[in-house]
């Protein structure tokens, strides 16, 4: 299965209608598109993106799947995410997903860099209910994508204490990091 199926696979696990997500890589909206369906008309997902072109893609892909009224799009960089989402959302964020590297069929020059992916998993965990998840697929191709990849692995090891644990699903392109809380089954 591509690793992006099966973010989504476990993401459609933790995510249900009315929960509030983030999506804080929006993109082309293939993520902001599956979140916006989980979370449904009484959920609300917050799409960040520093490019104008990438959050064009994106509310034109909600609007043709009817699923822009459940999603506001941020034209900011994730790292900002704690000053930028309503008051009073800290410990309610269901899911918070983060698909790295730079935008397909855009400009490869604009890539996310850890000097704010890592602030921003940080503010992500601080968001975060105690069921909640955060999910990461990092690409390696491109220049900075493995060392990207390498730091993003190393902070959410740490951030994996307590009640949270890391997974790790490899594969020869991107590797999927997903923080979730520990099952008792
Ligand atoms: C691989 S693409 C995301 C794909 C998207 N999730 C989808 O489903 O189509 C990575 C995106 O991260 C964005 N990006 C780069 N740095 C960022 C930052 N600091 N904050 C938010 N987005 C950023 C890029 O502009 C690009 O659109």
């Amino acid at each position: 299965m591509r690793l992006t199926r099966l973010a989504h696979s476990i993401l459609g696990q933790h995510l249900q209608p009315g929960d509030l997500a983030i999506d804080a890589t929006a993109g082309n909206g293939h993520d902001c598109c599956f979140l916006a369906r989980q979370v449904g008309s009484t959920g609300r997902v917050f799409a960040f993106d520093i490019q104008r072109q990438a959050l064009e893609n994106t509310a034109q892909q909600l609007q043709k799947q009817g699923l822009a009224a459940q999603v506001q799009l941020i034209h900011h960089g994730h790292q900002q995410m704690r000053d930028k989402l309503p008051a009073g959302i800290q410990g309610k964020i269901r899911a918070a997903v983060f698909n790295l590297g730079y935008l397909p069929h855009g400009d490869k020059n604009t890539i996310t860099t850890s000097a704010t992916t890592l602030p921003a998993l940080q503010q992500a965990r601080e968001l975060l209910c105690p069921e909640g998840v955060i999910s990461v697929l990092a690409y390696r191709g491109h220049p900075g994508g493995e060392e990207e990849a390498s730091a993003v692995e190393r902070q959410l090891r740490e951030l994996a204490s307590g009640s949270l644990q890391l997974s790790r699903f490899e594969s020869p392109g991107p590797v999927l990091l997903v923080l979730a809380a520990r099952r008792h089954d």
